[in-house]
């Protein structure tokens, strides 16, 4: 693991999600209230892309089959009901989150 530097703080919005490729990885950073996170912006279904994703609340719906994911940990939510519940319970993984750093204005992870 080791720190990267991706961009300026403010390109991240507040309640707002980003895609960035980071040492060949796709990685969603994400804004929220102020504080950031970074998980895969893969979806571990069928690989969505997350960054394309709608953001309600803390989680990112994947913009494939609708899984949805908490940007602040990865964790694939469980309690979905209908079509996206049969995708969640048995294919859909929590996605890996990595640590987030700020400073003098810019984010960096830890990848
Ligand atoms: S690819 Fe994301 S839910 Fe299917």
């Amino acid at each position: 693991m080791e720190w990267k530097t991706i961009c300026d703080t403010s390109e991240v919005g507040t309640g707002k999600s980003k895609e960035f490729e980071i040492s060949g990885k796709k990685i969603l950073v994400s804004n929220m209230d102020g504080k950031f996170y970074a998980i895969d912006a893969l979806c571990s279904h069928m690989g969505g892309e997350l960054g394309k994703g709608k953001i309600e609340g803390k989680d990112v719906i994947c913009p494939k089959h609708h899984a949805k994911f908490d940007v602040t940990t990865g964790k694939v939510d469980k309690n979905i009901n209908g079509f996206v519940k049969a995708i969640t319970r048995k294919d859909a993984k929590d996605l890996s989150s990595y640590e987030v750093k700020e400073e003098e204005g810019k984010l960096s992870i830890n990848i």
